[in-house]
């Protein structure tokens, strides 16, 4: 069974030595949890697929500690800059500049030393330098760059909180780090950055098309860049109850048009003999719960996101919201649809569609 410990000075050192004597560790990123390991140590890589669950075709991010540019990346061998035409290279060194430490992930051309294990065999890498303090001080203490999936099972959903991690691997490893609840709760955005400069988005996250924009011009990613990025498959970030996103909100006009949907997930089974976990963007529970019934006779627990509908609140909430929901006596879950897909928009709804598994 895994220990959780608190973010102590000393927890920090047994944390970074464990990792390098080739053990794997629960970490707090500010984005969500990850799974630690030595990227250079092919035995802790082995352990973090294997733990996971996780497909071999699907690489790892390195996480490092405050690397202000392209050169400190190559000292810590994890890049080789030579391969990085001059557009590209001037437009990775001003991502670095404008969003590290933070939830933007830069594949890159990978160095020789790093193991293939950990890039699944691609000639480039993923790499982040997270903003969370605990992290930020166990990658200095490791002395190695640390490879860090998110910290659930493949194709579950991520967890934000150190207890999330143990209900997710907690059998599996020996010590979770406990950081707090995360501060963004979605994974970070993960970019490309093709020959001519433009930026092209292979999961959206906290940072967003509009924050990169403002630096950089952006493209869209080609076919071939799909299937580069293999963790971006369909039916990730999956709960085990079914989970249906509405195409509208609960408390709307539009919502009646949902009805059928709610229906197609348990054919023949009426309304009264089901009971859905609701997640609202905002507003008031009590009042949807009573619509809900009265509307369709479908018991629910509805639970709210956010205060105001402030999207920053939503991401936090989110997977935490999900995991618990999950957790309970219900048969489904239904969501609601952000607004808007601006901004942090985008990714919310990126991992509601993901999360919609056809079971
Ligand atoms: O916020 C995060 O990024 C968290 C925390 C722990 O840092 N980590 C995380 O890792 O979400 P993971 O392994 O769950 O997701 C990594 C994503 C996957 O979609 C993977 O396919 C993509 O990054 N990726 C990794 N290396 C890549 C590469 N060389 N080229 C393209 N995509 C890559
Ligand atoms: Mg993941």
């Amino acid at each position: 069974m895994a220990k959780i410990l608190e973010p102590t000075p000393e927890n920090i050192i047994e944390c970074a030595k464990a990792i390098q004597s080739g053990d794997i560790v629960g970490v707090p990123t500010e984005t969500v949890y990850g799974l630690a390991a030595n990227v250079f140590n092919n035995s802790a890589l082995t352990k973090v697929y294997q733990t996971k669950d996780r497909p071999a075709f699907n690489p790892l991010i390195a996480h490092v500690y405050d690397a202000k540019d392209l050169v400190a990346l190559e000292k810590l061998g994890l890049i080789d800059a030579s391969k990085l035409p001059p557009a590209a290279k001037t437009t990775a060194e001003k991502l670095i500049t404008k969003f590290w430490p933070g939830p933007l992930t830069i594949v890159l051309p990978k160095n020789a030393k790093v193991p293939d294990f950990a890039t699944a065999g691609l000639s480039t890498i993923a790499i982040r330098a997270p903003k969370h303090p605990v992290m930020q001080q166990l990658i200095q203490k490791a002395e190695t760059p640390l490879a860090a999936p998110s910290a659930n099972r493949s194709g579950h959903v991520s967890p934000t909180t150190a207890q999330a991690v143990d209900e997710e691997l907690g059998k599996s490893i020996n010590n979770i780090l406990d950081g707090g609840p995360c501060e963004i709760g979605l994974e970070s955005t993960v970019v490309t950055i093709a020959d001519d400069g433009k930026v092209q988005l292979l999961r959206p996250g906290a940072i967003t098309r509009e924050n990169i924009q403002e630096i950089a011009d952006m493209t869209s990613v080609g076919d071939s860049q799909k299937i580069l990025s293999p963790g971006l498959l369909a039916n990730h970030y999956a709960p085990s109850k079914p989970l249906l996103l509405l195409p509208s909100a609960v408390l709307s006009l539009n919502f009646t048009n949902s009805t059928e949907l709610i229906r197609k997930q348990f054919p023949g089974k009426p309304f009264q003999q089901l009971k859905a976990g609701v997640l609202l963007m905002s507003g008031d529970t009590d009042m949807a719960e009573i619509y809900l019934s009265g509307l369709l006779g479908l018991n629910t627990i509805c639970r709210k996101l956010s205060v105001t509908g402030d999207l920053r609140e939503v991401a936090k909430n989110l997977f935490k919201e999900i995991r618990n929901l999950d957790s309970q006596k219900i048969d489904l879950i239904l969501v609601e649809p952000c607004n808007s897909e601006a901004g942090l928009g985008h990714a919310i709804m990126d991992r509601l569609r993901r999360a919609q598994v056809k079971h």
